[in-house]
């Protein structure tokens, strides 16, 4: 990991990322006001995002995960599975998903379609990053922390073939 390190610059210092989780959280906080939100964190990735998230949030939550991945082989072909489901009814409920990066858009199009039937009262989307010029698949997302750059991010949650997820800010590889 330190030779990965040593490959990145920073994008977001930790001071950046818990300052801008703090507005986002006091957004979310005024939108849910009185309200009780099931949480829906998108494993591996997002683990971290919604940690400092939902610990700076004062509405009342219910914290659930799931777990989605693309088919491999053909590169971000949008076929995505449901690694891990959920094990709680959101019908009549509030849901947030909290999910690390919107990249195509692929995989935040299948989950809120796959969520949407199961007719929740609300459902809305929060990123802690967004790759708009990358986006494939129209999805309406309600909370964004950083719009960033067409690069790859790692650290904060964000790894390179399952490494690097515990670096404590948010990094870019540079071309090489
Ligand atoms: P999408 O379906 O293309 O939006 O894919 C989003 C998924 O791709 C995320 O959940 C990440 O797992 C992964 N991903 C996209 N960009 C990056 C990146 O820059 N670093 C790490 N993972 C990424
Ligand atoms: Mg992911």
């Amino acid at each position: 990991m330190e030779d990965l390190e040593k490959k990145l610059k920073i994008m977001y210092t930790e001071e950046q990322i818990q300052n801008r989780i703090k507005e986002v959280a006091k957004k979310i906080d005024e939108d849910y006001k009185g309200k009780t939100v099931i949480i829906i964190s998108v494993l591996k990735g997002a683990i971290f995002f919604t940690v400092d998230l939902v610990k700076k949030m004062k509405t009342p939550i219910i914290l659930e995960v799931m777990q989605v991945s693309s088919y491999q082989g053909t590169q971000s072909t949008g076929n995505i599975i449901v690694k891990k489901g959920l094990d709680t009814n959101i019908e009549g409920k509030d849901v947030l998903i909290v999910e690390d990066i919107i990249d195509t858009g692929y995989t935040l199009k299948y989950l809120k379609e796959y969520l949407q039937s199961q007719n929740p009262k609300s459902l809305k989307i929060a990123v802690l990053a967004d790759k708009k010029e990358r986006r494939k698949a129209d999805v309406k997302v309600d909370y964004t922390c950083f719009e960033i750059e067409n690069k790859y991010v790692v650290g904060y949650g964000f790894d390179v073939d399952e490494i690097g997820r515990n670096i404590p800010y948010i990094g870019y590889l540079e071309e090489e």
